[in-house]
Order: structure tokens, then C-alpha cells, then sequence
């Protein structure tokens, strides 16, 4: 698919058809494809819970404002942005400066310098720690979005939940935030989906605040 139909044609879709399953297969090919996201120092600061079980859903949805696309989407991702992504001898870190080294692009001795920058730039306040794991986690949710569309599957973000709810009923460990829930599967045809709605233009995008030079 073109990349401005993916783009034009992404929609949070409302109705989901309760009949139209998503294979596993698809699945993984939509997170394999999104998992292509950039993020900061390449730490991959996200994880997924994948739901498919009705029951699991209705617990999801009962936290979820009750929103019934929680049950009706065949699937329901719960993304996860990992606010430790950035710690010595967490298992991404090592994997990410083992990674380097192989590749050629950090050497061995670098890597007092590699686990400082990290902490500075990522750790040093909780601040910093949840924007890291948000914004990087943001992106690959993006990306989700995005592959799901040119897989011909449809999405609906959601950030209308009991936070600390859903991190206790699915037993969620700290230090991971919960950036939003992703309803994934094909849109109801018998609906009528909304149309599209307005977004900012170049002019209002683009700001500037003077100098002072
Ligand atoms: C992080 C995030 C959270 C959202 N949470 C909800 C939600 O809880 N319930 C809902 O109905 N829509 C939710 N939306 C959908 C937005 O309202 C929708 O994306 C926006 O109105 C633009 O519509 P479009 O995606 O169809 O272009 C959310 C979107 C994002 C990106």
C-alpha cells in the first residue's frame, strides 16, 4: 500500500466486526513490521500484552470506561513503555551495547561511557525516566498503527482507562507505564464510519519563538 493511503486510510475505528478474526500470523507480521520503530540509543523501551480471550477482554473493558471495542475487537494490545529501558544490566541495555560492539558502530571500552549517557540522558529524574519509556514507546505504538493499516486491518487507540486498574488486574509490574490500549481487527461494514476529522495545518504546526541573538 502507498504510504499516504496507509496514512489517509488509518482511522480509530468505533466498530469492530465481532465475526472477522485476526490470525496469528497477521499479527506477528504487524508487530515484526513495527517493531522497525527508531528509539532513543535503539533501546526498544516497549513491551505488548496481547489480548484475544473474551473474559480477559471484558476485564480489560470494565477499566476501560467501558468501552464496548474493548470485547468487540478480536484483539486488544496493552503497550507497555518500560521506564527502566534505560538501566545497567537490564537485558535490553546489554543486548543494545553487545549489539554495537558487534556491528562495529561502539567498542568495548565504551561502554562506561555508553551506560552514563544513558542514565543522564534517560534516568536521572523520574522525569526523564517516563518521557524516555513514553515517547520511544509512542512511536512504536505509531508504527503499530501503521502496519496494522497496510495489512489491511484496522485500530483503535485508547488511553480512556483506570491506569493503576488495569496495571493491578494484569498484574503489571512498576516500572512499566501504560501508555495506551490498542483494539486491533476489522472494521464492522454494516457501520458507518465517521468522517475524517480536522487536523492542524502547516501554519499552525510550525512555530517559532524569536531569539535572542
Ligand atoms: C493516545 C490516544 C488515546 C485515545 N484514546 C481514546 C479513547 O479512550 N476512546 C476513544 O474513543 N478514542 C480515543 N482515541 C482516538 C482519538 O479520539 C482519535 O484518534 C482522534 O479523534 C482522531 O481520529 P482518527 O484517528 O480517526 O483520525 C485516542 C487516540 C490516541 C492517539
Amino acid at each position: 500500500m502507498d504510504f499516504k493511503d496507509v496514512a489517509n486510510g488509518r482511522r480509530a475505528v468505533n466498530f469492530f466486526d465481532t465475526k472477522k478474526p485476526v490470525s496469528d500470523q497477521l499479527l506477528r507480521e504487524m508487530v515484526d513490521t513495527a517493531s522497525r520503530a527508531p528509539s532513543s540509543f535503539n533501546l526498544q523501551p516497549w513491551s505488548l500484552m496481547i489480548l484475544r480471550d473474551y473474559e480477559e477482554k471484558m476485564r480489560l473493558r470494565k477499566l476501560a470506561w467501558d468501552q464496548p471495542k474493548v470485547t468487540d475487537a478480536p484483539v486488544v494490545m496493552i503497550v507497555l513503555a518500560d521506564r527502566d529501558g534505560w538501566k545497567k544490566g537490564h537485558t535490553s541495555v546489554e543486548k543494545d551495547f553487545g549489539e554495537m560492539v558487534k556491528a562495529g558502530s561502539m567498542a568495548e571500552e565504551q561502554y562506561d561511557w555508553f551506560i552514563g549517557a544513558c542514565r543522564s540522558l534517560y534516568g536521572e529524574t523520574q522525569d526523564k525516566q517516563q518521557a524516555f519509556a513514553c515517547k520511544n514507546a509512542g512511536f512504536f505504538a505509531m508504527a503499530l498503527m501503521y502496519a496494522a493499516k497496510n495489512l489491511g486491518l484496522d485500530t483503535h487507540p485508547m488511553d480512556g482507562f483506570d491506569h493503576e486498574g488495569v496495571r493491578e488486574a494484569f498484574n503489571i509490574p512498576k516500572n512499566y507505564w501504560i501508555p495506551l490500549l490498542l483494539a486491533v481487527g476489522y472494521f464492522d461494514e454494516t457501520k458507518t464510519l465517521h468522517p475524517p476529522k480536522w487536523r492542524k495545518g502547516f501554519k499552525e504546526i510550525v512555530v517559532s519563538f524569536g531569539s535572542k541573538v
